[in-house]
Order: structure tokens, then sequence, then C-alpha cells
């Protein structure tokens, strides 16, 4: 009778998380080999960005032991629980976000095993108020561990965007992750090289740290497209610990143009005259 009872309710989670994603136009996962190579920071401006140019958006903060998200939005508030459901945080009218980050309090650490990560991503997924979406992006934590497999087992995504930055023992990584995404049966959409090169902040110009052609060396020793190029800006980094983002906080900018550009590469990649 219990067994019974309990098999109902994973057949219910199931089936509201199957359709919580078929309100969902376009999902798509951000993903690296290594660690600290800036996927977190390319989820938010992508997301930030998407939700400007008028689309739906919810960032999903899969990275369970170390979810930033919260600080680079400067999100101080919980979410609220409606007949045992999550409401997601908003961020602007267009955009929702959900985190372990704003669940539990800052600094306290959790102590995750596999199957309590991946009931966890299934609750994110079916127990939160989701309403219909153009995107879903999501922030996971670098390699090929628990959250990336439970989430590409869970759902059907538009693709991976894999982060890295220029040095050939980073796309290493970068062809290992790749491998594990067609595994997993998903696709890869591209990759984006991050702080790939530097603006001078006295006289302005490039200075390609990585040599002039890195993007180039990359999408040929990766074999796929580059979907942007975004500077290394020493600015950056204490905006983002301050909760502000490049594409509200950074007009103008160099690496704003960049993050913008990747939406628009995105765009044209998934997006098929659906608005
Ligand atoms: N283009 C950039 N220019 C300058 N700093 C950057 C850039 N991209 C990321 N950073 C900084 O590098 C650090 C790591 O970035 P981020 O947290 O986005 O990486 P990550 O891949 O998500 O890391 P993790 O693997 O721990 O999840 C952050 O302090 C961020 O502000
Ligand atoms: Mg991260």
């Amino acid at each position: 009778m219990e067994t019974n009872k309990r098999l109902e309710q994973i057949r219910e989670r199931q089936k509201r998380l199957e359709d919580n994603m078929k309100r969902i136009k376009h999902k798509i996962a951000i993903l690296s080999g290594k660690g600290g190579v800036g996927k977190t920071t390319v989820a938010v401006n992508m997301a930030v960005a998407l939700a400007e140019e008028g689309f739906k958006v919810a960032l999903l903060d899969l990275d369970l032991h170390g979810p930033n998200v919260p600080r680079m939005l400067g999100l101080h508030d919980s979410p609220t629980i409606q007949n045992g459901f999550i409401v997601p945080v908003r961020y602007g009218p267009n955009m929702s976000v959900l985190s372990m980050g704003i669940l539990v309090e800052e600094a306290q650490s959790i102590a995750w095993r596999g199957p309590l990560k991946h009931s966890a991503i299934q609750q994110f997924l079916a127990d939160a108020l989701w309403e219909d979406l153009d995107f879903m992006i999501f922030d996971l934590p670098p390699g090929t561990g628990d959250e990336a497999m439970s989430l590409m087992q869970l759902v059907k995504l538009d693709g991976v965007v894999l982060v890295t930055t220029p040095q050939r023992v980073a796309v290493d990584d970068v062809l290992r992750t790749m491998q594990f995404v067609q595994e997993m049966g998903q696709e890869v959409l591209g990759f984006v090289n991050n702080m790939a090169y530097l603006v001078c902040p006295h006289c302005g110009n490039r200075i390609d740290i990585f040599g002039e052609d890195a993007s180039t060396t990359l999408s040929e020793l990766i074999g796929l497209e580059c979907l942007a190029t975004v500077p290394l800006e020493p600015k950056l980094v204490k905006m983002l610990d301050a909760g502000k983002n490049a594409i509200m906080h950074m007009r103008g900018s160099e690496i704003e143009r960049a993050f913008r550009q990747l939406v628009s590469s995105l765009i044209a990649k998934v997006w098929r005259d659906e608005r």
C-alpha cells in the first residue's frame, strides 16, 4: 500500500515536470569542462540580455554546491511557497530565478549525495510554478557530474553552450565534455570563448593574450561554432560581486556587446519564427 502511494507520487511528479517543460519553448544549458571559466557569468548576462529583448526567461541555477547566481544578480528575496509549490524569485518584468542559494541561508553547506541531487533537480523542474516561457537557461557546475547528468536525463534540451578559455588544457576538457553531452543524447550548440582578450585600460587597444586567432584555433580544435568571443574585463569581477550584470550596468562596453552577440547567435540557432 505504502509502495503504491509512493509510486503514484513519483508518477504525479513526473507528469508535472513534463507539463512544466512543455510550456517552455527553448531550454539551454551552460556547461564547461573546467571550473571557473565563466559559466555563471555567461548564464546571468545571457538571461538578462534575453529578458531585455522582450523574451520571457527563467534562470535555473543547478550548481547545488556553489550557487553563485543570487550574488551575481544581487538577489536577497527568498522564494515563497504557494500550495506546496515554490514560486521563483522575479528579476524585472520578464525574468524569474531559482537557486539553492536563495532557498538556504548564505554560507550554509549541504552534503549532497547523487540521488539527493537528482531529487532536488526534479523538484526545481516539477514543483516550481514556472510560467509559460520563451527560454529556460540552466547554469551547471563544471564537468560531467550528477547535476548535468540528471538534467540531461530529465529534460530534452535545445542544446548545450560550452564555455571555455582559450588555453589548450581547457580545450582538452571541452572535448571530453562534448563527448559526454552527445552520449547523453543532447546537442552542443557551440562554445563561448571567454576571457579571450583584454582591452587596454590606457589606450583602448585590444591585447590578444592568447594570440590573434584564438577563436579560429579553438573552432578548428573543437570542431564547433564559436557563438561569441568575450573579453577579459577586470571591472566585471567587482561588478558581479556587487550584483551588477554587464547588460544593465556596463552599457556600451565591449563586454556588453559580446554577450548581446552571444544572444543573437543563439536566437538565430534556436528560434524559428515562434514569436
Ligand atoms: N570575461 C570575464 N572578464 C573578467 N572576469 C570574468 C569574466 N568571466 C568571468 N569572470 C570572473 O571569473 C570568475 C569565475 O566566473 P564564474 O563564476 O562565472 O565561473 P564558473 O565557470 O561559473 O565557475 P564555477 O565552475 O565555479 O561554477 C568570477 O569572479 C567572474 O566575475
Ligand atoms: Mg558557476
